[in-house]
């Protein structure tokens, strides 16, 4: 798949004042009464035009805000951008990330084809440069993305393409920050793919389209083997939660499998972790149809399996110490003659029963298909991620993802990897009492529970389906769409999870 806007990022060791940009990329804190580190070097050479600025109110350093000032003989930048970074004390990591976003955002919309971000030393001082290059990195693209590719007039307000460099002074500096750098191109990139192919609707991308995606990364890498099961091979196997769900449209369901083999000797002793992702490329509630009410954003209902393929492309690329399966299940959920109905008994593939009252909660029915598959191919750990309930959003709202499991480590591990990645979660609970809910009157399971706790509800649907492994299960449903542009970014897709789930797996490469 091409990239939308083609960016490119390295590092380069440069002096400052020299450096020739389009747009050379400062930041400034909110509390800061005059600009310190790269932005003080600046000032001089821009004869306090910088302080100026601020002591005018112009520009106040919050984060999220940019302001502009145009270079002078004195500098080899053509433009400085001044990127505000809220308060010193509450500095993170995700600052970089942001201020990196926020810049490239802007640079796309001037349309500078390059820019330059310097450092602030405050993030030296709490993180490692290497860490510091790859949030710069993943800011870039997070910010530099948009989705207009069926935008057919030529004026699409844009550059095509960007060059980034994240410059210092000092070669040893550039040398660290390239490591983590490199790291989050590929992160970045995976989720620039994982946008697009979330944001394209449902008549481009059916299962089997997506299915078509995921063979295309196993032919790009060979590190990664796709399986693609069709409806006969899953009838086969009694994959029945995924053909009930597909059954109402005549785009047919699919079982993706995407499995990477890492290199060479470490094959047999690290960890083999399964991610389960709910991939339907459109949910219109099937025959318990949705109101017509903003259901054009089921298209989405697809971003968790999406968030998955990402994730493999990402493993892949870093060639990690690990044994990662994706398990995507696929399906169109759609009223028709030949959809599923409430009151429906199915057979899933674990051989459990389950009684459908609601075809609207589908993501758990062709899930529990998935997290079967994933359980019998003996993994250590499953994850699965799903925009799974509209009870989620109403819990947490757009800002952090339900958190769920059945083991501590592992959940401590995820909200590690979401402090890092910047994509929040929060726990969840989804034990017995929750279970007893889903419990069948004529069946094993029935697939709704009660009025309250649908989040909760779901995941202890899921639960029944992992037997003994180890199982976390993210629940996106709030946090993979931006309905409204941010400072950061463009609407649409988020693809959360990329940037979690791939820096949860580093980490426990990094571990063996
Ligand atoms: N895909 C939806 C959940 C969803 C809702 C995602 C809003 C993103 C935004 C899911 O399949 C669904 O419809 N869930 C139902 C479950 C209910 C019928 C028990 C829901 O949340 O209403
Ligand atoms: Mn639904
Ligand atoms: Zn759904």
């Amino acid at each position: 798949m091409k990239d939308i806007i083609n960016i490119n990022v390295k590092t380069r060791t440069v002096d400052l004042g020299m450096c020739k940009t389009d747009v050379l990329v400062v930041g400034h804190f909110s509390d800061s009464k005059r600009p310190q580190g790269p932005a003080g070097v600046l000032n001089s050479r821009l004869d306090n035009a910088i302080e100026r600025l601020i002591k005018l109110g112009d520009f106040t350093g919050k984060e999220g805000t940019n302001e502009i000032i145009y270079g002078n003989e004195k500098i080899g930048a053509k433009r400085v951008l001044l990127v505000g970074l809220g308060e010193k004390k509450k500095a993170e990591l995700d600052t970089v990330r942001k201020a990196a976003a926020n810049a490239a955002k802007k640079a796309v919309e001037i349309k500078a084809k390059t820019i330059a971000l310097a450092l602030h030393p405050v993030f030296e001082e709490r993180f490692d440069l290497s860490t510091i290059g790859q949030a710069c990195a993943e800011g870039t693209y997070l910010g530099g993305y948009r989705y207009d590719e069926f935008v057919t007039d030529s004026g699409n307000g844009r550059s095509d393409s960007l060059k980034v460099e994240v410059i210092d002074s000092d070669t040893i500096k550039t040398r660290k920050l390239n490591k983590g750098l490199v790291s989050g191109v590929i992160i970045g990139k995976a989720q620039s793919f994982a946008r697009t192919l979330a944001n394209r609707p449902a008549n481009v991308i059916h299962p089997a389209e997506l299915a078509q995606a995921a063979k295309e990364l196993a032919r790009r890498n060979k590190r990664l083997s796709c399986t693609v099961l069709d409806e006969k091979q899953m009838a086969a196997k009694g994959m029945g939660g995924v053909l009930a769900v597909g059954s109402g449209s005549q785009n047919k369901p699919r079982f993706i499998i995407l499995k990477y083999k890492p290199p060479g000797q470490v094959k047999g002793n690290c960890p083999f972790v399964a991610l389960v992702g709910k991939a339907i490329t459109f949910d219109s509630g099937g025959l318990s149809i949705k109101p017509a009410d903003r259901m054009d954003e089921m298209k989405l209902d697809k971003t968790g399996g999406i968030a998955v393929l990402s994730v493999l492309k990402v493993v892949a690329e870093l060639q990690l110490p690990l044994n990662v399966l994706g398990v995507v299940p696929s399906a169109e959920n759609l009223p028709s003659g030949s959809s599923y109905r409430p009151g429906d008994i199915i057979t899933t593939f674990s051989g459990k029963t389950v009684e459908v009252l609601n075809t609207d909660a589908e993501g758990r029915i062709i899930l529990c298909d998935g997290l079967t598959y994933a359980a019998k191919q003996k993994c250590d750990v499953i994850i699965d991620i799903a925009t799974l309930t509209g009870a989620c959003m109403v819990a947490l709202g757009q800002y952090k993802a339900g958190l769920f499991g059945n083991d501590e480590k592992l959940i401590k591990q995820l909200q590690t990897a979401a402090q890092q990645s910047g994509e929040k979660v929060w726990p969840m609970p989804s034990g017995d009492e929750y279970a007893d809910e889903m419990k069948g009157k004529i069946t094993d399971l029935k697939n709704i529970g009660g009025k309250w706790g649908g989040a909760c509800t779901a995941a202890a649907f899921l639960r029944q389906f992992v037997g003994d492994v180890k199982w976390a299960h993210l629940d996106i449903a709030g946090v993979d769409i931006f309905q409204k542009p941010t400072e950061f970014t463009s609407e649409g897709s988020t693809g959360f999870g990329v940037r979690l789930l791939a820096t949860y797996l580093i980490n426990l490469a990094g571990k063996k």
